[in-house]
Parts: C-alpha cells; structure tokens; sequence
C-alpha cells in the first residue's frame, strides 16, 4: 500500500470513521437474518457439525444404513461423491471417531431435506464402533461430524472421462454417492461398477443401485461363492476381467477390504498402467502390526505408559503394543482429531518428547520434516516403550 504522508493518511482514516459511523446511523434496525459470507464459510469450511440420525433402514442383510441431518436443520455443507465423513461416538468412557464413505449422494444435500447417508457394516459382536452403530445407535441420537473429507473422488482435471470402480464388501459405498450423481446428471463421466460379491445376496444397496443402471452407469457382478442360480461373471476380479470392463484411457477407484488390495495390487502391476491412473482408497488400521517388516517381536503383548502432553497438563495412560497410540487416547476419552485412521491425512499429527515407536509402513503418510522432528501420525504409530507424546490441545 502506498503511504502518502502522516496528514493525509489521518485525514482518510478519520473520512472512514465518519463514513461507518453515518453507515451504522443509518442503517436498517431489523437484524440482518441472512450472512451471506457466513453461508459461504459454513458450506465450504463447516469443521465439526452437529448431526441428527433421523433414519435407520437395513441396506442387506449385513449393513445398515444411517441418515443424518443438521440438528439445527441447516443444509449440509457441500461435498463430492467418493468422500468420507468422520463421526464421533461417545461409547463408555472412550471417545472414539471413525470415517464412513457417504453413500448418498451431493444431490442429497441440496434443498430443505438435506441429509447424507453411511451404510455401516455389522460388527457380528466383534467390532467396537459397528457394533454401538447397529446395537444401540437410534434414530433421534445427536453425534458430531466432519462432512467431505479424504481426496477420493473424481477430479476432471486428472482423472479420465472412463471410470472403472472397483468394489468389494462395504467398499462399494462411495460408488452408490458416484452412481447417484452420474445418473443424475450432475457427474459428467462413464461409470462402470465391478463389484466382488461371495453370493448375489451379498451385494450391498443392490436395491438403491439397480434403478440406476443406464446410460452411463454400469454394474458388473463378480461372485466367487457358491451360487448355482448365478449366470454373470464368476471367480475374483483379475487383471483380464479389469481389461474387459477397460477403454483405451480409463481411471480406476478401488474401494474394499485390505486382502482385496493385496489381490489387486498384483492385477494392476500385470495391466502395467501409468500410476496417476489407479486410485486407492484409504483402509484404516492395519489388522496386525506385528506382522510388517522390522517389527520388533518382543514388544507383542506388552502395555506401556503413555504420557499425554496437552499445554502444561500432562496425564498418563496405558497404551497396548499391538493398538496405536490414537486408539489409547480415545480408550482414555482423550479428544485427539482423526479423520482417515490410516496415516494419510494428518489430523492425529502429535509430536514424540521421549520413547520409541514404531510407524506402519504401509501407513506412514508423514511429510519428511516430519519424520525429521519427531512427529508421527498417531493412528499410525505403535509405542515399544514408554512413550511422551505432545498432542494438540482441542
Ligand atoms: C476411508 C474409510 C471409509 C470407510 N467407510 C466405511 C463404510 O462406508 N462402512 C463401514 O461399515 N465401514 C467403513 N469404514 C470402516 C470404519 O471406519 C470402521 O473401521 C468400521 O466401522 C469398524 O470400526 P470398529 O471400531 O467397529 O472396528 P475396528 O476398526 O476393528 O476398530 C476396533 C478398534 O477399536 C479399538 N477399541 C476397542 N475397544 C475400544 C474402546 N473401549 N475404546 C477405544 N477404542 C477401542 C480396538 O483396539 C481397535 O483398534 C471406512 C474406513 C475408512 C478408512
Ligand atoms: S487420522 Fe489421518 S493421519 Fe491419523
């Protein structure tokens, strides 16, 4: 900015304080109702929300899927199809989060009904959050969330027109959101759904999907199970079977469980495709830690302490070698910020004082300063010894 010199810059600045004050004099005394800039702020940059389940329906036989709305009955902030919500649940005394893909799609959101969906897999007794999800989560229950995050979505300027999404188990719930919006009109691309089922009655949100069907939406069936009524593809989704599906430039959404990735990981590399073409979507918390490379072995079945740095308050914890040092905050209703759970998007960012840890490798989304400085991303990190770890307060 240009200084003109000491009078003249008082000068304008006491013509500016004049002009606001005849502003505020002769303004309007009904209160403004509508911030337009708020609006805009809250649609694109919302944070954590207050949501509202306002419907639980089953999806099959092992999924259900939860509507949410805003408990104070705004819209919901924009989103793209193929992206995650991060809930939270206080179960106990744990304070846990999880990210679930949504299901439905943009569109949905749009409007006085807005809402959006995840369709959560049933944890058959075994599963923390699933299990609170389908036993005790009801309809009128209040949560908190983050609304569209993870970079799993398409983006004209990278991705091709052809799509080719691959899906497995619950996997196929950013494709449902993808399917919607093409088949609405609102996705400019050609989706073809390749969907690995062990029988046709496993297949996840068949009935919202099959009236989709058209044009530009596409579904291939793959079952590997015993079906004797089954007449579509049969066996696992192969590098052939992807190929079939394929045009000459064709991006690829893989969405599933873990071994689904191992397979697949082996199918790509026989396509021999550029990498920009294949996209993986996050899988959360590696099952076994101990079973990577360079694991120490002596650490299995051992508990530690964990000395949680928040500003000047410190507390200690146990933290168990084979859990991350997340899940021991949460178990502790310790508030620490995750969103992917699987080392990539940097929410869970904490910094290690003293004690040794262990990163998955096959989650260590730090940046190399990071490593550098001593941080670690703790829904990646496992402790092999006592362990003081600075954590953001929140
Ligand atoms: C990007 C993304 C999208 C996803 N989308 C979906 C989806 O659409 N649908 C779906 O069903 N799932 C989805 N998931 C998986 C989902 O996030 C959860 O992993 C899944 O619901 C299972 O969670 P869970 O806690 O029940 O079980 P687990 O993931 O197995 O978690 C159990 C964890 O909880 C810990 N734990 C056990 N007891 C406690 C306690 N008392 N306090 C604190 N922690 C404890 C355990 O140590 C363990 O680490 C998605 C995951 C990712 C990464
Ligand atoms: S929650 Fe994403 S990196 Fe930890």
């Amino acid at each position: 900015m240009k200084v003109k010199g000491f009078l003249k810059d008082v000068g304008g600045a006491s013509r500016i304080t004049k002009a606001r004050i005849s502003a505020i004099d002769n303004a309007s005394p009904v209160p403004v109702k509508v911030d337009p800039i708020h609006e805009v702020a809250y649609a694109l940059h919302p944070g954590r929300i207050e949501l509202v389940v306002t419907d639980i329906r089953p999806a099959n036989s092992t999924c259900k899927t939860v509507r949410l709305q805003a408990a104070d009955g705004r819209r919901l902030p924009l989103f793209r199809a193929g992206q995650y919500i991060v809930l939270d649940f206080q179960i106990g005394d744990s304070l846990v989060s999880r990210p679930y893909s949504i299901s439905s799609a943009p569109l949905c959101t749009v409007g006085e009904d807005s809402f959006v969906e995840v369709t959560v897999r049933s944890g058959d007794g075994k599963l923390f959050v699933s299990d609170y999800v389908w036993n005790e989560l009801k309809v009128g229950d209040h949560l908190s969330g983050i609304v569209g995050c993870g970079d799993f979505f398409y983006e004209p300027l990278r991705d091709a027109y052809h799509v080719v999404a691959l899906a497995g188990g619950v996997g196929i719930t950013p494709f449902a959101s993808m399917a919607a919006e093409v088949a609405a009109g609102r996705l400019d691309i050609d989706l073809t759904i390749i969907y690995g089922a062990q029988r046709h009655d496993d297949i996840i949100l068949w009935k919202e999907l099959a009236p989709l069907e058209g044009e530009h939406v596409h579904f291939v069936h793959v079952i590997s199970g015993e079906d004797p009524d089954w007449q579509g593809e049969r066996g696992f989704i192969t590098a052939e079977l992807i190929k079939k599906y394929s045009h000459e430039d064709t991006t690829y959404f893989v969405c599933g469980p873990q071994p689904m990735y191992l397979h697949l990981y082996k199918e790509f590399d026989k396509l021999d495709l550029p990498a920009r073409r294949v996209r993986f979507e996050v899988f959360g918390p590696v099952k076994d830690i101990s079973q990577y490379e360079g694991y120490p072995q002596e650490a299995k079945g051992k508990t530690f302490a964990l000395t949680v740095v928040r500003g000047i308050h410190e507390d200690v914890i146990p933290v168990r070698a084979d859990e991350s040092l997340a899940v021991a905050l949460e178990r502790a209703g310790i508030r620490i910020e995750t969103g992917c759970r699987s080392g990539e998007c940097g929410f869970c960012r904490s910094k290690v004082l003293s004690g040794h840890v262990y990163v998955s490798p096959v989650s260590d989304g730090r940046r190399a300063a990071d490593k550098d400085f001593g941080y670690v991303h703790a829904c990646a990190a496992y402790p092999l010894s006592d362990v003081k770890l600075k954590v953001p307060i929140l």
